[in-house]
């Protein structure tokens, strides 16, 4: 019994020590037997899972899931199951960790699941990057958190940068922080990991997690010096623009456009374009036309 507590207590510290951001998560090992496999530690930046043996076995297979049942499986022959880092999995539903010894009964799982109240989590968390560098993310405070609850946002760009915490806070009428304001983002390839965690006087609040591909994000601002010159006889009009700005496209051809040429209110003619002109001619068309972007 002392030996599975102490287990537990080493577990929570390598936990509390590997997560990219401390997330307040508890594990629950399932079988209290003695077993071969101990001194379990998972490196959530690297998602290495490592553990001792008291034998050597030739193979070990480790499984990682979540609550949603996406598992991934991986087979060794040394005490050390790599995951792939892109599997960007959040903590907040609960991550499942098998390890196991084929063609034995010896296994040993575990489970991860956030500490505190249920249902005093933030809900419908959401982000949009506007103005190119500018960010707002919302949230709701959770429907059986306690009045005190205040909330708290910290983030990571990549997998590599150092976390922050919102400096600036979104608050409620109650002073609740309800969401956070981002200046000088930058859209890098890796997704964004984000967790708000709580605080209240005479409760555990749970926290919430999440993984956002920046670029998904992004409401972007309409094109540059638009020109439109319609000569108003027989060629037409022109219309030459300039991609938006955006802090992460290097390649201008990712942008697709739509243009719509409207008369009134009736919608003459409508383009959407897959790929790059920042120009067109249109033959044809009355004068005294308005534009869409
Ligand atoms: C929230 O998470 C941050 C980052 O891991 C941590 O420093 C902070 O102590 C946590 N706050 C609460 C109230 O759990
Ligand atoms: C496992 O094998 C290694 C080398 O193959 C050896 O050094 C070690 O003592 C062995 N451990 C056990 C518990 O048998
Ligand atoms: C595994 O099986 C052996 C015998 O087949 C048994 O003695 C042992 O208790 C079992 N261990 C577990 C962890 O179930
Ligand atoms: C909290 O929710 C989880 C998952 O829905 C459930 O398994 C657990 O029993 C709940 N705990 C309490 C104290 O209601
Ligand atoms: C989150 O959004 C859903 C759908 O809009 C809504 O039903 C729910 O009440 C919201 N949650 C909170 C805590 O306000
Ligand atoms: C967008 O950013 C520019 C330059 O940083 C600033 O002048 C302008 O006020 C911003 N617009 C909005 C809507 O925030
Ligand atoms: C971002 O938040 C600020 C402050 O709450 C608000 O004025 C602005 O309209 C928000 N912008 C977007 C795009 O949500
Ligand atoms: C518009 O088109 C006419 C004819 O091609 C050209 O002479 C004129 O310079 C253009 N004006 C602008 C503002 O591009």
């Amino acid at each position: 019994m002392f030996d599975t507590l102490g287990l537990i207590c080493v577990m929570w510290w390598y936990m509390m020590l590997f997560h990219p951001l401390h997330a307040d998560i508890q594990y629950i090992e399932s079988e209290a037997q003695e077993s071969p496999i101990a001194n379990v530690k998972m490196n959530w930046k690297n998602m290495e899972l490592t553990w001792d043996s008291s034998k050597n076995f030739s193979k070990y297979k480790c499984t990682i899931m979540d609550r949603d049942i996406e598992s991934i499986q991986t087979e060794v022959d040394s005490p050390l199951c790599r995951f792939p880092v892109e599997l960007y999995l959040p903590l907040h539903k609960g991550v499942f960790l098998t390890i196991e010894v084929p063609n034995t009964n010896i296994s040993k799982t575990f489970t991860f699941i956030p500490r505190g109240i249920n249902g005093s989590a933030i809900e419908n968390f959401s982000c949009v990057i506007y103005n190119i560098s500018l960010m707002n993310c919302t949230w709701q405070a959770g429907k059986d958190a306690p009045g005190d609850t205040q909330y708290f946002l910290y983030w990571k760009n990549s997998r590599y940068d150092d976390e922050m915490e919102c400096e600036l806070y979104i608050k409620d009428e109650n002073g609740r922080n309800a969401g956070c304001r981002f200046q000088n983002v930058r859209i890098e390839t890796e997704k964004a990991y984000f967790l708000v965690n709580g605080s209240s006087k005479d409760s555990l609040i749970q926290f919430y997690d999440e993984y956002i591909e920046l670029y998904k994000i992004e409401i972007l601002t309409p094109p540059l010096n638009v020109i439109v010159n319609c000569t108003g006889d027989s060629a037409g009009c022109i219309i030459i623009w300039q991609a938006p700005l955006t802090s992460h496209v290097e390649n201008i051809k990712c942008f697709q456009y739509e243009i719509s040429i409207q008369n009134k209110v009736k919608t003459i003619y409508w383009f959407v374009f897959e790929t790059i002109p920042t120009c067109m001619h249109i033959y044809n068309v009355q004068t005294s036309v308005a534009f869409v972007y």
